[in-house]
């Protein structure tokens, strides 16, 4: 058997030679003389044109396959240089490995993804997901491949934990109590001590905590894993269960994180357009047009950095009437992080120094005592797409802000204590896996980029 993607890629050594192909029908329509039919088989983006005629002795059979059926081809690769498909393969024998019902849902006719949703088992077989989850593969091996070429050690963080690292309680419940009848402590709490780890345990919201200990033994490691987090947003960027990269770098600032995060971001988004150019022509043709000039500006152009304070004084200047007015103090709303880069600057934006009351308690303390060493890269058309920071790393401050918060220490013992053995200024970041594939597609929904998604209320497949 010969891949399609092989032949695509070598045509000229099969062109005149026998191959074997197997797949799936795409499209079918016969004479009583002769039929065409494309196949793709999987391995790319684009499908091979079969022709047959009545020479075969399952003619009858071939010409009524339904769409979807599974078939081997044999036949000789001819090259056509004046049709549409550079070459096709004339067959000499047809195979019907596993006939299709004649309702498979994906006929030729253009779906809507919404409704492809409802059928997330059978949307890979159609060219939009086909292109996405393909384009998923290639940028995760791209992150792998970036980060292991400068030497940072890929860490498995645990998804079963007992800290919450954001602080936000977004956190699932994992227990093997029955919640309907738990066991009761005195004062009629329930008691955890009975659970399968003798305590409260949840599935994680963040690798961050576990990374950095491991980057004050390696200095630059990275996570690269699968994140829960049970808030209630009902939107086209969040999920509960969505894939984190983590990086975390020791004896880096905030600025050596942008540097890597940009640098990052580039990078993957170059090799994605040079590994996939079928796919990308495809979201620029159909999903976004103007994607592809895009990405090639954000490849080759500097980000925006911009403190928190100057960001909110140029929305404020901007005159723009806001649903959610700009206050300083106040978290971005995704409509301010759309206005930054989609009319302000036109780019991807990193906004640095928030106040400190609207980010996480890890976060470092600024010398001004209000804002903390954050920053969030926001890029056009989605918002924020990474979150990260300079890790506070004095022991007293770090105190202070959890006593501030009001976080039992006792949880974070571990995390307390890396301050105390051979401290040093570390920085790191979180990129939402599906926010950068949203990025690269074009695609406008996060359910649409992720195989089986796992949002408020749907957890099919
Ligand atoms: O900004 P977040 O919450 O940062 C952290 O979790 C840090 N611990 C990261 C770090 O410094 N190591 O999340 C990071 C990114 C966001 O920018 C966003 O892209 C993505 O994760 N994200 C989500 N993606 C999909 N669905 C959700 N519910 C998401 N929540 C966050
Ligand atoms: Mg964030």
């Amino acid at each position: 058997v010969v891949y399609i993607k092989t032949l695509y890629r070598n045509e000229k050594d099969y062109v005149d030679k026998k191959v074997k192909i197997s797949g799936w029908i795409r499209t079918l329509r016969a004479s009583n003389a002769f039929g065409f039919i494309e196949v793709n088989d999987g391995t790319f983006f684009k499908n091979i044109q079969v022709v047959f005629d009545n020479k075969l002795e399952n003619f009858k059979e071939i010409s009524k396959l339904p769409i979807s059926s599974s078939i081997s081809v044999t036949g000789t690769l001819v090259a056509t240089p004046d049709a549409k498909q550079p070459f096709e393969i004339h067959a000499d024998a047809v195979v019907v490995e596993g006939m299709s019902n004649s309702d498979f849902p994906l006929q030729k006719k253009r779906h809507t993804f919404e409704y492809l949703r409802t059928i997330s088992h059978l949307r890979p077989r159609s060219n939009a997901f086909s292109a996405v989850f393909r384009v998923r593969s290639v940028a995760a091996y791209a992150i792998h491949k970036f980060f292991q070429e400068r030497d940072f050690v890929y860490v498995n963080t645990p998804l079963i934990t007992s800290s919450d690292c954001e602080g936000a309680g977004e956190m699932f419940q994992v227990t093997t109590l029955d919640m309907k009848n738990p066991p009761l402590t005195e004062d009629g709490k329930i008691d955890y001590s009975k659970d399968f780890f003798g305590k409260q345990s949840h599935l994680t919201v963040s690798g961050q905590l576990n990374g950095e200990s491991y980057a004050l033994a390696f200095r630059n490691i990275y996570t690269f894993g699968p994140t829960f987090r049970a808030e209630n947003s009902n939107t086209t960027r969040h999920a509960a269960e969505f894939w984190m990269v983590e990086p975390e770098l020791a004896f880096a600032d905030l600025s050596d994180y942008m540097d890597c995060a940009e640098e990052m971001l580039k990078y993957v988004i170059n090799y994605v357009m040079e590994q996939c150019p079928e796919e990308m022509e495809f979201f620029n043709k159909f999903i976004d047009k103007g994607l592809l000039e895009r990405l090639n500006h954000v490849a080759t152009s500097d980000f925006k950095r911009i403190s928190y304070t100057d960001a909110v004084e140029l929305l404020l200047k901007s005159g723009k009437e806001f649903e959610y007015p700009v206050k300083w103090g106040d978290d971005l709303q995704t409509e301010h992080e759309r206005y930054l880069t989609e009319e302000i600057f036109k780019k991807p934006v990193f906004v640095t120094d928030y106040p400190k009351d609207i980010k996480a308690f890890y976060m470092k303390l600024n010398d001004d005592n209000k804002t903390v060493a954050a920053a969030d890269c926001l890029v056009p058309g989605i918002g924020e797409i990474i979150g990260g920071s300079q890790r506070e790393e004095s022991l007293e401050k770090l105190s202070a802000r959890m006593d501030a918060l009001g976080l039992d220490k006792e949880t974070y013992w571990w995390y307390l204590e890396l301050r105390k053995y051979g401290e040093t200024m570390h920085s790191g970041f979180g990129l939402g896996f599906e926010r950068l594939i949203m990025y690269i597609t074009g695609m406008s929904n996060i359910r649409d980029v992720i195989p089986f998604p796992r949002t408020t209320g749907l957890c099919e497949f």
